[in-house]
């Protein structure tokens, strides 16, 4: 099939791997000229593991092409992606207005009939609003061309995008037209997971509540992580448990410093909104969202607690993007620690094996390293903030060794406490009071 899919982030990028695989014609469109010269040899503007060889492989089997030019690629294509940012707005509210453009846009061009796929994360009732601005267009230019707008929310988990657009749950497409029914089946015909067809609406909520659930699963464990760290707990073991009940399932219940990214802090606050505006109180959500904003403050208390006080500390911060294999830092909990960190008069040493020159912009106080050997040197304590791979396989005797003091602070809870107590330090995870050894 000949796809457009307008948008190259995160989303935009993968999705046009991914159906590029599986055997269909795909131009990216984007406004972005300097963007579009990079994708076009090749060059990612994002760090995904797995993307880049692929996007390499499609181009130059020219089945795969890169274009700012959004005219040409609609004319040559029969479904059309939208998958462009919808960030949030002060209020919460998700902002439409790449995607109003984008509908624009395709009104201006539309000469045929398509299906026009959102992909991006919107409100319910953005496929009604979509669809209203395409004909608003289309008026201007006195034609009438058939087309329909299906919602087609993605669920990609960055740093394994690809595997999961390969290999996803399921697949689930709101649409109201046979048509646009039978084209959807045909498009993801080869790809091996259930279908789940309902009307955009759906469509739309079922990515909401997916997203709100999974951070209600976050938050539930660290709020209960805090409960545990009082009563000499260890959380690790209560979700493992908790987990084996299939009801439950043991996914989304690893405690830690708070959940972060592109889409968690961004659908919960967008639902209380949809729930504000709808004069529905949300108030679980609220509780999620304060829960979350509230763990790294709690984290750095209980450094305080543990280290007596941070004033003059030299903490050495492992991580910076929000989780590991990627290297996007929104509302990454990295952001949050470091400015608790300095208002309470430590100096923070960072390293992540990707993020680098991105943070020591937002805060220039902070010191980077060059690995996580250098960012301990002569450091008072260790905070574990992303666990990327490559720090649980650190020489952590040496570590300790070049150490001013021995704090370690594991807020993913993924260090072995006997390892890192054999090797000399401290060790303090997220609600692991009660560990067993
Ligand atoms: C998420 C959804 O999983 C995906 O389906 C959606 O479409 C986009 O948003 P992503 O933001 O890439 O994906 O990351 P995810 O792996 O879901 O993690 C989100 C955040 O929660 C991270 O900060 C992660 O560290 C945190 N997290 C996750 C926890 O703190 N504990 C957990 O048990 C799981």
């Amino acid at each position: 099939m000949k796809i457009a899919v307008i948008g190259t982030g995160y989303v935009g990028i993968t999705t046009s791997a991914s159906l590029g695989e599986s055997g269909h014609r795909v131009v990216g469109v984007d406004i972005d000229q300097e963007k579009i010269n990079q994708l076009s040899k090749g060059i990612l503007p994002i760090y995904e593991p797995g993307v880049e060889p692929v996007i390499q492989e499609l181009l130059a089997a020219g089945t795969l092409s890169f274009t700012t030019n959004i005219g040409e690629a609609l004319q040559v294509s029969d479904i059309i992606f939208i998958a462009v940012g919808t960030p949030s707005l002060s209020n919460g509210e998700p902002n439409l207005q790449y995607v109003k453009d984008v509908a624009l846009e395709i009104g201006k061009y539309i000469d045929s009939y398509k299906v026009i796929i959102d992909k991006s994360t919107v409100p319910v009732g953005t496929a009604d609003l979509v669809k209203g601005l395409i004909v608003q267009e289309m008026r201007k230019r006195g034609v009438d061309i058939d087309f329909d707008v299906v919602s087609n929310p993605e669920f990609l988990q960055e740093g394994k995008a690809l595997q999961d657009a390969r290999k996803p749950d399921r697949i689930v497409v709101g649409c109201s037209s046979e048509r646009a029914k039978e084209t959807m089946q045909k498009l993801y015909e080869n790809v091996n997971a259930p279908l789940f067809i309902t009307t955009p609406r759906n469509a739309e909520m079922i990515k909401y509540a997916s997203n709100a659930f999974l951070a209600t699963k976050i938050s539930f464990i660290n709020e209960i992580a805090r409960l545990c760290d009082q009563l000499a707990v260890d959380v690790t073991e209560v979700a493992k448990g908790m987990g084996l009940d299939k009801r439950i399932g043991p996914h989304f219940l690893q405690a830690g410093v708070g959940y972060g990214g592109s889409c968690f802090p961004k659908d919960v606050a967008g639902l209380c909104t949809m729930g504000n505006h709808a004069q529905v109180e949300m108030s679980i959500l609220k509780d999620v969202q304060e829960i979350n904003n509230r763990q790294p403050k709690w984290l750095v208390e209980q450094m305080v607690m543990q280290m007596g006080t941070l004033q003059g500390k030299s903490i050495a911060l492992l991580g910076l993007a929000f989780k590991p294999q990627t290297d996007d830092i929104r509302e990454a909990p990295s952001l949050k620690l470091i400015p608790l960190l300095l208002q309470a008069g430590a100096t923070v040493t960072a390293y992540d094996p990707i993020v680098n020159t991105k943070v020591k912009d937002l805060y220039p106080e902070i010191h980077l390293a060059k690995d996580a050997y250098a960012a301990a040197k002569q450091a008072d304590g260790i905070l574990l903030c992303t666990e990327w791979k490559e720090f649980l396989e650190l020489n952590w005797k040496l570590i300790r060794k070049e150490m001013k003091d021995n704090h370690l602070f594991d807020a993913r809870n993924v260090l072995s406490i006997p390892e890192m107590e054999e090797a000399g330090f401290r060790y303090w995870g997220v609600g692991r009071k009660g560990s067993v050894q």
